[in-house]
């Protein structure tokens, strides 16, 4: 866990600023904050790094998602494409926004890819809900051709891949909108929040509307403010934000070192017959969060899991018995089940969810073991993890 291994002073100093001055809201009270505007300058940060012209802190990944739908528009009936493979927010905030899940197939880049998407398009489809998983980026040059030749509306959800890149352009930017979660398992974690980015001027007034209740934000007297749309409350508060401003300031750093942390992993087990691993459009993009094992088959991956569990590597993630990140743990979601009736209950779902085929999914995610790099390891402790590491898959490799 990445962003929380490194706390320090940096978040202390910047929640107690916050403290200091009793202002726990993002708007005004310019009288009593002393000029501290912590989700301002949490939102500032994340375009400098992103290059995203604009940027909107809120209160979770979750609800970033929720701001980048329907700041690109995308409602009440729409289909909209999405993986089976990402972590329940991404479908949810579908459902919750009215739309129609389609899902299609991903392959061993952990994320859709064109040949996925165009075969799960419909003369409805709308969009595409594009998840970077495991910190790295999706195979974006044909994902984006596809959806300007097909007219789709591109919203990404790198609720995991903040840091990560492709060819040079921060994931994120490749679509209408994005989204980033900063929540307490992430690179950089604010313990709850969420940024949306977008470079379209429209698109961020609305989102920034939509994620406060509708207020306009014009004037300077919200009691005064106007609505131009309905929104709900996704605000983030200052000091979950004077957190994530702090831990932006790492970013850089924390990359570096879990990038060359998991460089010393893969080094310790790449010559290992038959182990495989998460193909990368683009290397040098990779945030690196995760080294991503591909085994031979499922049962080999159990076994895999259970043999590196026992030797205490740490963060070991097997996604395909995961309840949150794979569909065929999600009863509820092919069910349909909701506090309150959705869009879909009246529209009808356009795909049987039980009886889904995404073969390429089901087999990449049964063989696939996620291992969580630390950016705090000590050399030794790098050197004894990958030890262990080699020694445990060594017992179900050969
Ligand atoms: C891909 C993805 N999207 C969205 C989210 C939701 O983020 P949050 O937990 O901040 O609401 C997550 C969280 O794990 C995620 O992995």
């Amino acid at each position: 866990m990445p962003g929380t291994e490194l706390f320090g002073d940096e978040e202390r100093r910047e929640v107690m600023e916050v403290l200091e001055t009793g202002v726990l809201f993002r708007y005004g009270h310019e009288d009593r904050r002393r000029g501290r505007w912590k989700a301002r300058g949490m939102e500032e940060r994340v375009r400098e790094y992103t290059g995203a012209s604009h940027a909107l802190a809120v209160s979770s990944g979750s609800t970033a998602v929720a701001c980048a739908l329907a700041a690109a528009g995308i409602g009440h009936g729409d289909e909209v494409i999405v993986p089976p493979f990402t972590y329940l927010a991404t479908i949810e905030a579908v459902l919750l926004a009215g739309g129609l899940p389609v899902f299609a197939d991903i392959d061993d880049t952990l994320c859709l890819n064109a040949e996925g998407i165009r075969a799960a398009l419909s003369p409805n489809t709308r969009a595409v809900l594009l998840v970077h998983m495991c910190g790295a980026a999706a195979d974006m040059d044909p994902i984006v051709d596809l959806c300007r030749e097909r007219d789709l509306v591109l919203v990404e959800d790198a609720g995991q891949a903040l840091g990560a890149w492709y060819h040079g352009r921060s994931v994120g930017r490749f679509g209408a909108t994005g989204a980033f979660s900063f929540d307490f398992f992430k690179i950089t974690t604010a313990g709850e929040g969420g940024v949306f980015v977008t470079d379209d001027e429209t698109r961020f007034r609305l989102a920034d509307s939509f994620a406060d209740h509708g207020h306009d934000h014009i004037g300077g007297n919200r009691g005064m403010e106007q609505h131009p749309i309905l929104g709900f409350n996704y605000r983030i508060s200052e000091l979950h934000a004077a957190v994530g401003l702090a831990q932006l300031r790492k970013l850089d750093a924390m990359r570096e070192l879990k990038r060359a942390n998991k460089a010393a992993l893969r080094a310790a087990v790449e010559d290992l017959p038959g182990l495989g691993f998460r193909r990368m459009p683009d290397p040098e993009g990779d945030s690196g969060t995760f080294l991503n094992l591909l085994l031979p088959d499922v049962e080999a991956a159990a076994r895999a899991t259970e043999a590196l569990r026992a030797a205490g590597v740490p963060g070991v993630n097997y996604w395909f018995t995961n309840m949150y990140h794979f569909i065929n743990q999600w009863d509820h979601v092919k069910n349909l089940d909701a506090a309150a009736p959705l869009a879909i209950h009246s529209l009808g779902a356009p795909q049987d969810y039980r009886a889904l085929q995404l073969p390429r999914a089901q087999d990449v995610i049964g063989r696939l073991i996620s291992v969580g790099i630390g950016c705090s390891w000590e050399p030794d402790v790098t050197e004894r993890i990958g030890s262990d590491l080699r020694s445990a898959l060594v017992t179900v490799l050969g």
